[in-house]
């Protein structure tokens, strides 16, 4: 019997009868051209591929991550795509596209990731263009603990919609276990522009740009299959006396195949609390011995769920509902309600799963259907705080141990008090890396750096000192740290007076803050050099951030903004054009979680 040897796309191929049909003939011409004659008739034309742009908008890396994944499938479909940064995409090329498809994090309280800062000033303003040609679908990646969950996503998609866009498939607003929801969203968003109206198609021809489809890293450890990594050392950095808990922490990476550079985050995949999942067995009235589905969907026991697979310190909102219905809690079910996003977040600050379960004792849950009401237990970042160079075969962590209470009970972060307490030495920890591109030293060796790291900021800043120290770059380093007290919270002092002793740390200026009657932040120093600090921009520096994103990052970006107008001698417009232009250099990059 003959095979066919040459493919024909099957009529449920989701392409028109016109685009169906020029596909066929390229594969025919394709298949049969080194056999044909030159110039025969079988030197057909190339197909016309759908030029397709990738947009994405990402602060630590998933949303690009995806983005490539998008330009791949798209790339075996009818598809020429091409991924741009939403940091180096300029408002009036919109204009011009057909098909697109944006994906974005948001970030801060409901905000577009930094690199979308710029991108989404533009588009919601006054002089953004009609898109009346342009077929969109956008996915939205959030966190739905954050109560404006994928709040930029949402605002963008709207906007390129009453700009005059065509959605093509609704949005996808995806939690944290994105990977269901993104695959679903990426199927229906290339079939739909793929049927839709057929968007210009231009002949795939060598003067087609390129599609930038970066090769994503391969190796055998990733976020889905972790590297034991042995705990070589936990050390605490604060002196006695310290109201914080802060720890040096180092892994091996030998044979691991893994390799980090500075800037880069690492994924550490924790266990919960033994004592907190044998509260919520408790309370669920169970021994633990039942059997429940875990989170890869092998059968597993109810307890080592509870411990391994499931995130038991924030509530979902599908078991608070059910809560609320199996309750009739009216003041919960009042929260639920559409509209009152302030109210649930309140209700939600500082509450966990124990908390909930016992404020209702009426509500009873069979194994199964509760965990089927929970979150996957997600991997935590955090930021390398070492050089691999400088530390071969090995990662070091700075790590706040995350320790309060809430309604009368102590409570305990899930993955920092699994690596201050849980993690015996030389134990494994399941760790992977994260690539942060956003966050990089400059290129040029020669660049001088600012650095502004107070609290665990240090860690990035640590990496990128020692990475210049090993590779002798020429630039000069400046770093501005802050912490609680000098004598107790001056992370990494030592280190960090022998850098400045050595010349690699040109200057350094610290802010600790409970020393004296009236607190005094990283910011306030930057106020103070402000000269300097300007001086050094105007000389090509760049400038980094680090830590805390609720206060300090925003109080630092604003002292940045005015500095820049007091010593260049700019009104408040022309400072937001100066730091705008540093953050499009990518020479104004934060890392703030
Ligand atoms: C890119 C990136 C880099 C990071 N780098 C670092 C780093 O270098 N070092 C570092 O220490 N962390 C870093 N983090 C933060 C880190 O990932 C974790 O979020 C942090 O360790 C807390 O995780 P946890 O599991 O211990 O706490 P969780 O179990 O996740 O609990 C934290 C939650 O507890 C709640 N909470 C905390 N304090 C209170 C309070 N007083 N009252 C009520 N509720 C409260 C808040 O809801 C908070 O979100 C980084 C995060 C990102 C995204
Ligand atoms: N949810 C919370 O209430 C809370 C509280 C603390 C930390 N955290 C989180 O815990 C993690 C680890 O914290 P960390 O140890 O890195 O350090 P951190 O808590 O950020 O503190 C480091 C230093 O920054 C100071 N600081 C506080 N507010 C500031 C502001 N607006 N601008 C500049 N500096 C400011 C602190 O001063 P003071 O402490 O004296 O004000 C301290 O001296 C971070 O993720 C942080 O977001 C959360
Ligand atoms: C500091 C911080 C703030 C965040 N704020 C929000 C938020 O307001 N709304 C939301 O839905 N998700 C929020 N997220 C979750 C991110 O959007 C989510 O982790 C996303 O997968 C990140 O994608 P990215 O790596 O492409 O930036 C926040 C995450 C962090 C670390």
């Amino acid at each position: 019997m003959n095979e066919p040897l040459i493919p024909i796309l099957p009529d449920t191929a989701p392409f028109t009868r016109e685009q169906r049909a020029y596909l066929n003939g390229f594969f025919a011409g394709l298949y049969s051209r080194s056999a044909a004659p030159q110039g025969s008739p079988q030197d057909a034309p190339l197909p016309a591929l759908v030029p397709l742009t990738i947009l994405f908008g990402s602060q630590t890396g998933n949303a690009e991550t995806l983005a490539r994944r998008i330009a791949k499938e798209a790339g075996k479909r009818a598809f020429a795509p091409t991924i741009h940064d939403l940091g180096k995409y300029a408002l009036h090329q919109l204009a011009g596209e057909r098909a697109l498809l944006l994906i974005t994090s948001t970030f801060g309280d409901g905000d577009p990731p930094d690199n979308a800062k710029a991108f989404w000033e533009a588009l919601k303003g006054g002089s953004a263009p009609g898109l009346a040609e342009l077929r969109f679908s956008v996915c939205a990646l959030g966190d739905s603990t954050y109560p404006r969950f994928c709040e930029f996503g949402k605002r963008a998609d709207e906007r390129l919609q009453k700009l005059g866009g065509l959605r093509v498939h609704p949005r996808a607003d995806c939690d944290v276990d994105f990977e269901t929801p993104f695959a679903a969203w990426l199927e229906g968003a290339l079939s739909a522009l793929a049927t839709a109206d057929a968007p210009r198609a231009v002949p795939f021809t060598a003067t087609t740009p390129p599609t930038t489809i970066p090769t994503a890293k391969t190796g055998t450890y990733s976020r889905a299959h972790p590297f034991p990594a042995p705990l070589l050392f936990n050390r605490r950095l604060n002196g006695e006396g310290s109201a914080k808990d802060t720890r040096h922490l180092a892994f091996g990476l030998a044979d691991s195949g893994l390799a980090y550079e500075a800037g880069d985050a690492l994924g550490v995949r924790p266990t919960n609390c033994p004592r907190l999942a044998d509260e919520v067995t408790t309370a669920l009235h169970c021994s633990g011995d039942e059997p429940v589905p875990g989170r890869d969907g092998a059968e597993t026991t109810l307890r080592e769920a509870l411990v391994r697979d499931y995130e038991l310190t924030r509530i979902p909102q599908a078991l608070l509902q059910s809560v609320a219905d199996q309750s009739g809690d009216k003041a919960l079910q009042g929260l639920l309600a559409p509209g009152t996003n302030g109210e649930l977040a309140k209700y939600l600050h500082g509450r966990e799963i124990v908390d909930l379960l016992g404020s209702h004792p009426s509500v009873s849950f069979a194994p199964r259907p509760f965990v089927a009401l929970l979150r996957k237990l997600q991997p935590r970042l955090y930021s390398i705080a070492s050089s691999l160079k400088a530390h071969p075969g090995e990662v070091h962590l700075c790590v706040g141990v995350v320790r309060y209470e809430s309604l009368g009970r102590p409570r305990q972060g899930v993955c920092s008090t699994y690596l201050s307490d849980r993690v015996p030495d030389r134990a494994a920890v399941p760790v992977f890396v994260h690539q942060n591109k956003n966050f990089r030293l400059p290129p040029d060796p020669d660049t001088p750096i600012i650095m502004v790291g107070p609290g665990t900021g240090i860690a990035p800043f640590r990496a990128f000192l020692e990475e210049r120290r090993t590779v002798g770059a020429g630039g000069a380093n400046w770093l501005f740290f802050g912490d609680q007290r000098a004598a107790t919270d001056f992370l990494f002092r030592e280190e960090l007076e022998a850098m400045q002793r050595e010349g690699v740390l040109s200057r350094m200026d610290v802010a600790f803050s409970r020393d004296q009657a009236a607190k005094v932040y990283v910011q306030d120093r930057m106020r103070e050099y402000a000269r300097e600090i300007f001086e050094w921009l105007e000389e090509g520096a760049a400038f980094y951030v680090c830590g805390d994103a609720s206060r300090m990052a925003k109080d630092v970006d604003a002292a940045l903004h005015e500095l820049v107008g007091t010593a260049g001698g700019m009104s408040p417009e022309q400072s937001a054009g100066y730091v705008a232009a540093l953050k499009k250099a990518r020479r104004y990059q934060r890392d703030v979680y």
